[in-house]
């Protein structure tokens, strides 16, 4: 009897906690005596030149710890479905046949594709043009719907913890204004969990639009009771009532989205006009989505994939693995993908949150 093979590949921005998937999707293959072709560059491996490399337990072993991932991935080239704010494109019909031609011919039993709502639909397009398909879903923003979180979420807000950490030292003896500016695309989410977390005094994010007048009035008056500095978190994504999202660059050729950043920089610009006090602000751009996953991230990843093979072998192809009340199951990946997943803004967490003093600039 043939012995099974499945593909993996990592797709779309790269994320803490890839590398452990990978260790859980071969070991759990291994186990059940797969062979497992790790594609690479993401969905780009599977068009001709096609690149693959075999992966073992030899390959995988002693990865989950680090960052980055071993396949190395893309979210620019020609499988790019995401268009911006949870849109999907079409993929070309002739690249999801090449693509399609590549596993058949590889003999492949199945394809697990780890990336983001954008790879995700994808995989739904690979799938409607013949490839058996199976997700894992993958992003620091947490976005992603039918899932109650993704790994690299934790470590991304772990970092902008450690962030704030060190700022406020540095803001509070200089008694300034600090702006940081967190990922997290359309949705709120990196910034909510990282500023509660890391002691922020106001929190501005894409699903409130706020006020620089309201945010600035805010840290007058913690300034008059002695307050002196105050920690501005605001995600890359929220923008001003009335204002424009802030953007440093477009997507390619109409495809992908546009780069997302500047506002941190806007805001600390308006702070520092409208109360007087010195502002500074602070980037945190890639530093989010790079370094080791968190303890937690190296377990759901490493669950992730262990799920990812349990849903080939009972043939629920177009599901991916889901994280729901501490256990890992499966959903359609159609329901994951069908909008992104944002803060709720009459949620129990930003209530939470408003309850403690945190400033939404509204
Ligand atoms: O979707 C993940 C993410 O890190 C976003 O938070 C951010 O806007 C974007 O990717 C950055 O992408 P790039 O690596 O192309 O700059």
């Amino acid at each position: 009897m043939s012995v099974k093979r499945i593909g993996v590949l990592t797709s779309g921005g790269d994320c803490p906690g890839l590398n452990a998937v990978l260790h859980g999707v071969v070991s759990a293959a291994t186990t059940r005596g797969f062979e497992v072709l790790g594609f690479l560059d993401g969905y780009e491996g599977l068009l001709n030149p096609v690149r693959y490399q075999r992966l073992d337990a030899v390959s995988v072993s002693h990865i989950s710890h680090l960052g980055g991932t071993i396949l190395g991935t893309t979210n620019r080239g020609r499988f790019v479905a995401k268009v911006g704010g949870g849109k999907k494109a079409e993929i070309d019909p002739a690249i999801l046949r090449q693509a399609r031609d590549t596993c058949r011919g590889l003999n492949l039993h199945a394809l697990i594709c780890i990336g983001g709502d954008g790879s995700l639909s994808t995989s739904l397009q690979l799938q409607k043009a013949g490839v058996d398909v199976v997700g894992v879903p993958k992003t620091i923003d947490n976005d992603i719907l039918a899932t109650a979180s993704s790994f690299g979420f934790d470590s991304a807000v772990t970092c902008v913890v450690d962030s704030l950490d060190r700022l406020h030292t540095t803001a509070r003896s200089h008694k300034r204004i600090m702006v940081v500016e967190t990922m997290g695309r359309h949705a709120g989410w990196i910034a909510l969990h990282g500023g509660l977390a890391g002691g922020a005094d106001a929190i501005l994010i894409p699903e409130i639009p706020f006020h620089h007048a309201k945010v600035a009035a805010f840290a007058k008056e913690r300034a008059s009771h002695g307050l002196a500095s105050t920690m501005i978190v605001v995600a890359e994504g929220a923008v001003a009532a009335k204002g424009q999202l802030s953007t440093i660059a477009p997507g390619l050729r109409g495809k992908g989205e546009v780069r997302l950043g500047g506002v941190a920089e806007q805001v600390a610009r308006e702070m520092e006009k409208r109360t007087g006090q010195e502002t500074r602000h602070v980037v945190l751009g890639h530093l989010q989505r790079g370094g080791n996953p968190t303890a937690l991230d190296r377990i759901l990843g490493t669950r992730f994939g262990v799920g990812a093979i349990e849903l080939v072998v009972k043939k629920k192809f177009s599901h991916m693995v889901s994280y729901q009340n501490y256990e890992i199951g499966g959903v359609p990946i159609a329901e994951a993908v069908a909008r992104i997943r944002t803060v709720p803004p009459q949620g129990q967490f930003v209530h939470h949150a408003r309850e403690i003093g945190i400033c939404f600039g509204d």
